[in-house]
């Protein structure tokens, strides 16, 4: 099963997938890299993969509707099932999310219901919490609100930093995704509206 990921930044949690995939605990294969920032260390490490690349700037389009549509494009064109949010930092169109419906999976830094949206670290630290932790979950439209079909939690420390936290968090997120998607290609889950389906029966 091909797997496309779409990224904005540095790339570590797509690094995890393509060494899970090297490694064959993912049995799947990574197929493309999309990007809305030209610049990303993300498309240069699929670069160094020999994954395919795509890059699809806000910028060079005049609104939503036609940036989502190139993105759909290379979606499109690079043949793959399923559709990897690993650090992409836009907001998607209800519409967008509609047209791939559970085949859309995002991994997010907290436990998820809690913190959605940004500055997951800092918001733990200041809502006095002893765990925090990271979610992968199946995107709707409403940002990061999807059903969640895996997490990893860790331990809040007296003093922690957002820095030291979101540290100690990444390497947890590397083993959560590619088992996640190891599960998720393994077994045909889907997540449409309220209900999640595992192999056609509704949980
Ligand atoms: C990760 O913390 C992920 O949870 C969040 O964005 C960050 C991406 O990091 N959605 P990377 O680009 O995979 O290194």
């Amino acid at each position: 099963q091909r797997i496309v990921v779409l990224l904005s930044g540095r790339g570590s949690n797509y690094r995890a997938l393509r060494q899970a995939q090297a490694d064959g605990r993912l049995d799947g294969e990574i197929a493309a890299v999309v990007s809305d920032q030209p610049d990303a260390a993300g498309l240069g490490l699929a670069r160094d993969d020999d994954i395919e690349t795509f890059c699809v700037p806000r910028a060079q389009h005049p609104d939503r509707t036609t940036f989502e549509q190139a993105l759909a494009e290379a979606i499109a064109a690079s043949g793959a099932h399923w559709i990897v949010l690993a650090g992409f930092m836009r907001v998607l169109s209800a519409r967008f999310v509609q047209a791939h419906a559970g085949r859309m999976v995002n991994i997010h830094p907290s436990l998820l219901p809690r913190h959605r949206g940004l500055n997951t670290h800092q918001r733990v630290l200041a809502a006095g919490e002893s765990e925090h932790g990271a979610s992968v979950h199946f995107v709707t439209p409403e940002l990061d609100g999807g059903p969640v079909i895996s997490q990893v939690r860790l331990k809040v420390e007296p003093g922690d930093t957002a820095d030291q936290l979101a540290e100690r968090l990444l390497p947890l997120e590397h083993r959560l995704f590619p088992a996640t998607m190891a599960l998720l290609l393994r077994y045909p889950v889907e997540a449409r509206d309220e209900s999640i389906s595992i192999q056609g029966k509704t949980l």
